[in-house]
């Protein structure tokens, strides 16, 4: 394994700029691109080496958790209507002097941007998208691109791999092991936007710097919680139950986030011990189970060249994606480098994965 990390180091990877100073997409990708492959043939080849019993590729027999891929439960006809919000007053959260209506807020169209001052000017496709088909890329992702769980963080990516990606969806190699509604509405971002507005939207995600907004609790018990707009929310006056093998990830304000405020973050409730044993798995591999992160991702896991940051993101986020790569949802071109990566992985791990990066300072 050690002779496996030096080689990683000592190839063109280690030489990338990080990722959030790595925007323009080029020559230095396309190196990039070529160093990957070479590591990807060689680490199959050290993985297959290493096979023993214990750590042998298991198939994958679980099915995608339902807390990593949230889907909200169909509305039924006959339910009675809640009373309906006025969708025209304004309203305010803390620490802004913004107002918007609640029509405003959920219209793909005019997403709320509570906190201009947090972010460079927003392009048009970013603040408003483009009728009728594309919704404003902030809407989703939030004008700060420290996104929600159902979709993903995009402050600080490489530009570049802003772009495949978008390119992987359209293309059809990124798909999901569920599709769940969120993942549809991207997919028809990736199809509907014009070549220019997604090079436009990387090259303005790809310059924010990525914030705290993850608050990792191990625990034993968490707050019942209901899948609602593709998130787990507390059942109000339900109580608790065992967490199980699950990782909750909800609001630490369901109010402020339900209005879009990208200035409210998010609590990680895992099982106890979970951060410990991530970490072994994350820094060493655990003998062969997995691969040391750090080699492709940088040594602060926040990402190097065109390889995304994985670190202090959404633990729902990096199961869904840990789950996509090994159950071959996941295809593009450089996904083929997470195949021996998580080959073997369990649920159980990779909520322990997940758990540890989420505690790193993006
Ligand atoms: C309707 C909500 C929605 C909108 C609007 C939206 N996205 Fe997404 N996006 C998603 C979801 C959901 C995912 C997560 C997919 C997954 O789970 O793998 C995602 C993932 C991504 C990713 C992958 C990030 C990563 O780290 O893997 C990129 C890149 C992306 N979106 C770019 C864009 C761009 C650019 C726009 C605007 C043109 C946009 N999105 C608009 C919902 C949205
Ligand atoms: C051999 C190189 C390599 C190693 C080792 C590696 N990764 Fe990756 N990882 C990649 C590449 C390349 C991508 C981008 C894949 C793509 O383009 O679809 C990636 C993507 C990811 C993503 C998706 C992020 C996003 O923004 O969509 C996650 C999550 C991830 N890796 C987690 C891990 C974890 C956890 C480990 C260690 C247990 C690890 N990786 C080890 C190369 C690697």
């Amino acid at each position: 394994m050690r002779k496996l990390a030096r080689a990683v180091r000592l190839s063109a990877i280690g030489q990338g700029t990080p990722a959030h100073r790595h925007n323009v997409p080029g020559r230095s990708a396309l190196r990039t691109a070529v160093a990957l492959a070479a590591i990807g043939a060689f680490v199959a080849s050290a993985a297959a080496r290493n096979q023993t019993e214990k750590t042998k590729s298991q198939p994958m027999h679980q099915a995608p958790p339902y807390w990593a891929f949230v889907e909200d439960p169909p509305v039924h006809k006959s339910a009675a209507p809640s009373k309906p919000a006025d969708q025209d007053v304004l309203q305010h959260v803390p620490g802004s002097q913004g107002a918007f209506t609640l029509r405003q807020i959920n219209d793909g169209f005019t997403p709320p941007d509570w906190h201009p001052d947090g972010h460079p000017p927003m392009p048009e496709i970013v603040a408003h998208g483009r009728r009728p088909d594309v919704w404003a890329c902030g809407y989703c992702h939030l004008p700060n691109g420290q996104g929600r769980p159902e979709n993903a963080s995009l402050a600080g990516l490489p530009a570049a791999y802003i772009v495949q990606q978008v390119a992987d969806f359209k293309n059809g190699l990124r798909k999901s092991s569920k599709t769940t509604a969120p993942f549809s509405a991207m997919i028809t971002e990736a199809t509907k936007a014009t070549p220019e507005e997604v090079k436009t939207a990387a090259r303005y995600f790809s310059q924010l710097k990525p914030k705290p907004w993850i608050r990792v609790v191990e625990t034993k018990t968490v707050v019942k919680t209901q899948a609602k707009d593709w998130m787990l929310l507390p059942v109000a006056g339900a109580g608790t139950e065992p967490i199980g093998q699950r990782i909750i990830e909800t609001p630490e304000n369901v109010e402020r986030t339900e209005l879009r405020d990208d200035a409210s973050g998010f609590i990680a409730y895992v099982p106890v011990g979970s951060v410990e044993k991530g970490k072994a798995l994350v820094t060493t591999g655990d003998a062969g189970k997995t691969l040391p992160c750090a080699m492709c991702h940088g040594p602060d896991l926040r990402g190097q060249a065109n390889v995304p940051t994985i670190a202090g993101r959404s633990p729902s986020f990096i199961v869904r994606e840990l789950y996509d790569f090994r159950s071959g949802a996941r295809a593009g071109p450089d996904a083929q480098l997470m195949k021996p990566v998580t080959a073997k992985l369990t649920v159980e791990d990779m909520i322990w994965i997940a758990a540890y990066l989420a505690t790193l300072h993006p």
